[in-house]
């Protein structure tokens, strides 16, 4: 056995917490912080009480805040360009996961020269670049706790990765009072990208002991916790089991990979902009029933996780699990692949040939061809629930 496991982040998790952000960024020694955040987070207040902690320390500020989901290289090279040689000593990104891997993303430019797309890959950083801290406002992406960074190359329409132990965030502050303004929509996408984190994580090829622990807890939290917190918006305890949850399935997907759903869904945000967690959900059902019978097993353990009859044998769970993801998605909520804004027949073949050089095809639990994302692709355009 041979694997690696690595968590860059110190996690402090506290109802509030966010009153205290000038605190913990002082502990860490910085003095002038780019927050990074995007326009609804701005919008709903949420950074209001970051502000006056951070004046109450003694720290000055920059900030960008028109990060938009997916977010975009263009933005990023502009911001990084206007940051350069300011004097930006760590990056505080408040939001969701484009917050966070756009934070990622200009952090590591600060100290590289060029532009976000030189750096497209795994450990292509030469050197350290200012740290960065995270405050997550929605529980899904696990960027608190990653070394990714996800961001859409706006020439090629494809979401590129950068991956470095580097881009790591320092700090993750999780404040379950930011989710109490969440929209419903929002925190179902978002724990459906959870979910599928800690299923992919624990099928695919590249798992190991530690993200198996980690990804089946996941898997167990979010299906016991994650309808409450979409259908319940007053409920705090499941909102803030959702983002534990998101976080461990952050911790196991990032020291594992993810699989053939993230491939599809990143082609499918790089062309249409759909949102990553709605793009998850409707392909988690069609590629695990697709790669189910590679590991006949694992894909048995996911579905007792996810609260199928225990008592089933490991083949009926497997299929099992497939109706169960399918009911999960529709009692969310989420819109039919036929439904996504902009979506084209005649996309099929580009969407399966880029879901095949993604970065994560290689690691899921069955070979993929072209053939098989086309068939997965249009498959999903024709399904009727
Ligand atoms: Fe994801």
């Amino acid at each position: 056995m041979e694997f690696k496991f690595l968590l860059p982040s110190k996690i402090v998790m506290e109802p509030g917490l966010r009153e205290r952000t000038g605190e913990h960024l002082r502990e860490l020694g910085l003095a002038r912080v780019l927050i990074v955040t995007d326009a609804g987070v701005k919008a709903a207040g949420l950074l209001d009480s970051v502000y006056t902690s951070l004046d109450k320390a003694g720290i000055t500020f920059e900030e960008v805040s028109d990060i938009k989901a997916n977010p975009r290289s263009e933005d990023i090279n502009h911001a990084a360009q206007r940051y350069r040689g300011m004097g930006i000593d760590g990056l505080l990104a408040v939001g969701g996961g484009s917050a966070m891997d756009a934070a990622k993303a200009i952090s590591l430019l600060l100290t590289h020269e060029g532009r976000i797309e030189d750096y497209e890959g795994s450990f292509t950083l030469t050197r350290a670049i200012p740290p960065i801290v995270t405050i997550p406002t929605t529980a899904g992406t696990g960027s608190e706790v990653t070394c990714f960074s996800v961001i859409t190359d706006t020439a090629r329409h494809y979401k590129m990765s950068v991956h470095d132990y580097r881009v790591g965030p320092v700090l993750a502050l999780l404040d379950s009072h930011i989710l109490d303004t969440l929209p419903a929509s929002i925190a179902a996408a978002t724990g459906m990208d959870a979910l599928t984190h800690a299923i992919e994580a624990y099928t695919c090829r590249v798992a190991n002991p530690i993200s198996d622990g980690l990804a089946l807890h996941a898997i167990r939290l979010i299906s016991q916790h994650l309808k409450a917190a979409v259908q319940e918006p007053d409920n705090q305890a499941a909102r803030e089991q959702m983002l534990v949850a998101s976080l461990i399935a952050g911790m196991a997907f990032g020291n594992a990979d993810v699989g053939s759903v993230h491939c599809i869904s990143e082609a499918i945000g790089g062309m249409y902009d759909t949102p990553h967690g709605v793009g998850n959900a409707i392909f988690l059902p069609f590629v695990f029933g697709h790669n189910r019978d590679a590991n006949i097993v694992r894909h048995a353990q996911v579905a007792y996780a996810l609260g199928v009859d225990p008592t089933l044998a490991p083949v009926d769970a497997a299929e099992a699990a497939v109706g169960h993801l399918f009911q999960m998605s529709k009692d969310l909520g989420i819109p039919r692949f036929a439904e996504v804004k902009g979506v084209r027949e005649d996309d099929f073949l580009t969407l399966a040939e880029k879901s095949k050089q993604n970065f994560s095809d290689a690691s899921n639990a069955k070979a993929m061809s072209v053939e098989a994302y086309h068939d997965i692709i249009a498959t999903a355009y024709h399904f009727v629930v």
